[in-house]
């Protein structure tokens, strides 16, 4: 079984498709990234995977469920989470804080126990803290746990981004530009914190322009060009398609 097929998907803005028929599966536990020139449709295609932009047609089935119907928080929760192109960090919170976001998807008491702080809730409170601190530390950023985000460098900021998405235990990851704004170091040590979430078990789809950082780590990419896939296969495929070259990579 495929964790995830897209069929005959289709997004319209107005006259605007900014997806047309794409059809894609993706595997589980690999790098799978999707290219493409700006205004392709690659933020869109997340946007629709988590059901924040409703499909005009087609189907998305994750796991073997159809997901096309279900509420964004719902497919949070069945495993789909991503970071965002341009940053959404709570900058009034610490960091540890901003990553407890992502877990609350799995705290389970109501607000009534969490009013009473019944024993539940505090359990509850030491389970999600303790799921964010192992988040931080995967993305090593356990020593500025209790600083506030509005402290933290643009490219800490990303990385605590991927550690709110990774501490909610997801099985497919959406990454949506993570290289942007990053220096050379920041981009190495990102390039080998996404080899390790896949090693993890985490299947990654990694939207990027940064192409080096692209061929180098991506098992399967795909190219879309005005919201239709223009090809896919491996780096090297996909480096060598006369198409791709054309409309995309250029020649160099
Ligand atoms: N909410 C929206 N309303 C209208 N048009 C949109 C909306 N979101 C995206 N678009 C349009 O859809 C196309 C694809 O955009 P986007 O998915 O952001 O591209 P990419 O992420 O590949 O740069 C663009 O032409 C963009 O202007
Ligand atoms: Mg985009």
């Amino acid at each position: 079984m495929q964790l995830l097929e897209v069929r005959d998907l289709e997004k319209k803005f107005g006259g605007l498709k900014a997806i047309s028929d794409l059809n894609f599966s993706v595997t589980e536990r690999i790098i799978f990234s999707v290219i493409g020139p700006n205004g392709a449709g690659k933020t869109t295609l997340f946007n629709l995977l988590t059901n924040i932009y409703k499909p005009s047609g087609g189907s998305i089935r994750f796991l073997g469920r159809e997901i096309t119907s279900l509420p964004p928080y719902k497919i949070a929760k069945m495993g789909i989470t991503r970071t965002f192109q341009n940053l959404q960090v709570f900058l009034n919170m610490t960091a540890l804080e901003n990553v407890m976001v992502g877990c609350h998807l799995h705290s389970s008491s109501g607000l009534i126990a969490a009013a009473l702080r019944l024993p539940s809730v505090t359990r509850e409170e030491k389970k999600v803290r303790e799921m964010a601190r192992q988040a931080l530390e995967f993305c090593n950023l356990q020593d500025i746990a209790h600083m506030p985000a509005s402290a933290l460098p643009y490219g800490t900021l990303k990385r605590l981004e991927i550690a709110r998405a990774l501490a909610a235990k997801p099985r497919l990851l959406l990454m949506d530009e993570p290289a942007a704004g990053l220096n050379d170091t920041e981009t190495m040590e990102l390039c080998n914190l996404i080899s390790r979430i896949c090693e993890s078990g985490i299947t990654i789809i990694l939207v990027e322009h940064n192409m080096s950082l692209v061929m180098e780590i991506s098992h399967h990419v795909l190219v879309l060009n005005y919201g239709e896939l223009l090809a896919q296969g491996s780096p090297y495929e996909i480096q060598h398609n006369s198409e791709v070259i054309a409309a995309y990579l250029g020649e160099d």
